[in-house]
Formats: structure tokens, C-alpha cells, sequence
């Protein structure tokens, strides 16, 4: 695997490669490498001849008071297990290197990023569009893999694409959980053992709501009404938002009719962990 810290390095293996015609999957992550990545890193290796990870901690998508500084990091770790999965390049370029002295052009989505998370972290969406776009122009893939686990970004992310014509196949993949539920996150290692259980309350949260809608439920302050409970039992648990939304405007919904996306943000202790599923009536 090769290790690439430079724009220009990047840009000329990748011209290289479209010039022999080989098809570039980018898998984007912030490290902290977890069985969600890999299996996105597998997902891609299925999809084109050449695989890259880039592993960059983005400063502009973290508010001044989020967690940039403690986010965890640990590129040894992260550069074996991608080594196992037989990545060809590891993009993992510098803060300076992406946003070099006087740097001021952002790409803001405009109706997709106040909703949802947006709501709660304002210029999150702002940093995410504009690191994607670069990455985009840097690493120029054929196509780029993103977890459906943050799904508010994979719409975004589908958004910027077609408003901006980038020439890159935007692929999902669906969430990867524990045995017990829990939706995987780099987060989730800020969990204490009693959190970590308290936590699987989200997916229990979902499961509820999933059930109701089987048995013809379709009000969605009802269905809210119900994760909001169920997910109250847990003392460690503090709910953010929970929310029925058209699933690709993210508007909100008063009922579920054909598919609806459900998505919560629930804090427990340090960390805010984010779910959502599909509701399908
Ligand atoms: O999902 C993430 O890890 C990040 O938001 C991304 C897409 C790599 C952009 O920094």
C-alpha cells in the first residue's frame, strides 16, 4: 500500500491510472478504522481496479466546541488493518496541505444542511461538502463509497454531485451493526460499559418504530412519541432529536406513506451517536 501525503502525488497516480483505464473507487474516512470502514473498503474493492482511502480528520466540519482535538486517532493501527485489506493508496494528507494559508471557498448545500444534524451542528454540513468536493478534485475516482449510517451526508453528498456535475458514482452502504444493534462509530469507543448499554436503546428505538409501522401505524408524532419513550428509560441517555422525514428533501413528515426516513441523535455520556432506518409503508 502505498502512502500518499501530497496533492500533487495524489493527482498524478490517479491521472496515471484513468490513463491506463483503470476505474478508482475512494473510500473518504477520518480514520479510527472500525468493521464499518472495512466493509466499505471491501465493498469498494468489489467495485474497480483501484482502491483508495483517504484518512483525514477534517477540522472544518467540527464547531469550535465539538470534539476535533479528542477525536480518536490512531494511523498505525489504521494503516495494518488497511494493509490487510489490500488498499493500493492511503491519501493522508495535512490540515496545511488541504487548507493551506488564506484558504476561504466552501461548498454549502443550502436546504439539506440546516435539517436534521444540521440543526444541531451548524457549518457540519458546510465542512463536509467542501472536504468531499476536494477530495473529489484531489483524488478524481470513479465512483466514492459512503456509509448510510450517516445518511443526512449521503444525500448531501448525492446533492453536491449532481449540482456540481462531479463525474463520480456515489454508492451507499448499508449501516454495519453489533450483534446487539448498535450502529458501529468511531464514537462509540467514548462509551463506558454501562453507556455502551444504554446505548443500544437507539436501535431498540428503531425496532419500535419499525413495528408499529408493520402493524399500520402511519401518524409520525406517534411513532416519535414511542422511540421517544422507549429510549427515555435510559437515565445516560439524552435524546437530541428524533424525526420522520421525506427521505430525500429531509423535510419533515406528519405521516409515513411509501418510505419515510426515520433518524435520531441521542447523547449518551461524551458521546452523540446518530441512527436511522427506513421506514417503508
Ligand atoms: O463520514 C466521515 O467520516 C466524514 O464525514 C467524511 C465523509 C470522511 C468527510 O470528512
Amino acid at each position: 500500500m502505498r502512502i500518499i501525503e501530497s496533492i500533487q502525488e495524489m493527482r498524478f497516480w490517479s491521472d496515471a491510472e484513468r490513463r491506463e483505464g483503470r476505474r478508482i473507487v475512494l473510500v473518504p474516512t477520518m480514520g479510527a478504522l472500525h468493521e464499518g470502514h472495512l466493509s466499505l473498503v471491501r465493498d469498494g474493492r468489489k467495485r474497480g481496479e483501484r482502491l483508495v482511502v483517504s484518512l483525514f480528520v477534517n477540522p472544518a466540519q467540527f464547531a469550535p466546541q465539538e470534539d476535533f482535538a479528542a477525536y480518536p486517532r490512531d494511523f498505525e493501527r489504521d494503516q495494518v488493518l488497511l494493509e490487510k485489506e489490500k488498499v493500493d493508496v492511503l491519501f493522508h494528507p495535512s490540515v496545511s496541505e488541504i487548507y493551506p494559508e488564506g484558504y476561504q471557498s466552501y461548498v454549502e448545500v443550502e436546504k439539506l444542511s440546516p435539517l436534521l444534524c444540521g440543526e444541531f451542528r451548524p457549518g457540519h454540513f458546510r465542512g463536509v461538502a467542501t472536504v468531499v468536493a476536494k477530495l473529489f478534485n484531489i483524488v478524481r475516482p470513479h465512483a466514492a463509497i459512503f456509509g448510510a449510517k450517516d445518511y443526512q451526508q449521503l444525500q448531501l453528498i448525492r446533492r453536491t454531485v449532481r449540482d456540481l456535475n462531479f463525474d463520480v458514482e456515489v454508492v451507499g452502504h448499508p449501516t454495519v451493526r453489533d450483534q446487539d444493534g448498535l450502529a458501529l462509530s468511531s464514537r462509540n469507543v467514548y462509551l463506558s460499559r454501562e453507556e455502551r448499554a444504554a446505548a443500544l436503546a437507539l436501535h431498540r428505538s428503531l425496532k419500535r418504530a419499525e413495528s408499529l409501522v408493520l402493524r399500520g401505524e402511519r401518524e409520525s408524532k406517534r411513532i416519535i412519541d414511542a422511540m421517544r419513550a422507549e429510549i427515555e428509560k435510559e437515565p445516560l441517555a439524552r435524546i437530541e432529536y428524533v424525526k420522520v422525514c421525506h427521505p430525500e428533501t429531509l423535510e419533515q413528515v406528519a405521516r409515513v406513506e411509501g418510505e419515510a426516513l426515520l433518524a435520531l441523535a441521542v447523547w449518551v455520556g461524551k458521546a452523540r451517536l446518530i441512527d436511522n432506518t427506513i421506514l417503508k409503508a
